[in-house]
């Protein structure tokens, strides 16, 4: 099928920064194609022209390849994939169960892992394409009295990662990049204490879905920047405040 629009994948698009990142594309004039585990019941998503929802848990190789079909057969190519479906278990080190481990590195390794595995044949066979993946200022700047070393054992490799698939892919023009959020005000944090929660960042405040939305975009147009992690968090990653 040929289409003339840009074409975005969001993984974890039901909520939050990817339903942000979702919404933003679409006014952007991208096709999109959204996924989750219960995307197509989101009510905010029904019957909008130029997406298509895929429903599945991201980290399973089936989905992600259900979600790369759903782009080439309905819209004919993937320019960007929005890496965004991830988890957040702070926990003291030690209190981690085997399972902890097994669902965090599902969601947050084996994610990213697939789904970009999947758009990668498409993307060079156009000679160009874009993966953004969204991952914590903590694996850079962690906080005392946030235990959070599974996210940051997990995220991390995401963003290590990028830096060497920006070397591997840079022949066939694919670039990789992610963005480091501070805490961003989603339903992540629907039960967290506001205030205490803008101490985390130098600049006294929390993120908006926007910003990150923002980040992306910027990241999308800036065609000479690969292999780069890029912080929206206020200036945590900094130093010391
Ligand atoms: N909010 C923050 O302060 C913050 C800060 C730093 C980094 N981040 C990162 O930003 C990303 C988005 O966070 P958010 O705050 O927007 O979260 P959110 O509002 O809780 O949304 C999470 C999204 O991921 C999906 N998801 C979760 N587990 C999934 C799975 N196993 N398979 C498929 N989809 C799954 C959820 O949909 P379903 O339930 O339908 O599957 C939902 O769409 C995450 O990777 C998070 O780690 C967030």
């Amino acid at each position: 099928m040929k289409n003339q629009l840009p074409v975005a994948i969001v993984t974890g698009a039901s909520s939050g920064i990817g339903l942000g990142m979702l919404l933003a594309l679409l006014k952007a004039d991208y096709c999109v194609v959204g996924t989750s585990r219960t995307i197509s019941a989101s009510s905010d998503l029904k019957n909008l022209s130029n997406l298509k929802l895929v429903d599945g848990d991201a980290g399973k190789k089936e989905t992600a390849v259900a979600v790369s079909r759903t782009a080439i057969e309905n819209y004919g190519r993937i320019d960007l994939l929005v890496n965004n479906a991830g988890m957040f278990l702070p926990k003291p080190f030690t209190e981690y169960t085997e399972n902890d481990f097994e669902l965090m590195i599902a969601t947050n390794v084996a994610s990213f892992s697939f789904m970009t595995q999947q758009v990668l044949g498409p993307m060079q066979k156009q000679k160009e394409g874009h993966v953004v993946s969204i991952v914590t200022t903590l694996v850079n700047q962690p906080i005392r009295g946030i235990p959070a070393a599974l996210p940051v054992l997990t995220k991390s490799t995401m963003a290590a990662t990028s830096k060497e698939l920006a070397i591997e892919f840079a022949q066939d023009n694919i670039r990789f990049n992610t963005i480091s959020p501070g805490t961003v005000r989603t339903p992540m944090h629907a039960d967290g204490n506001i205030e205490e929660l803008s101490k985390l960042s130098p600049l006294g405040r929390i993120a908006e879905i926007s910003e990150i939305v923002d980040a992306m975009f910027y990241l999308q147009g800036a065609k000479f920047v690969t292999g780069e992690n890029l912080h929206v968090d206020g200036g945590a990653h900094a130093g010391r405040w």
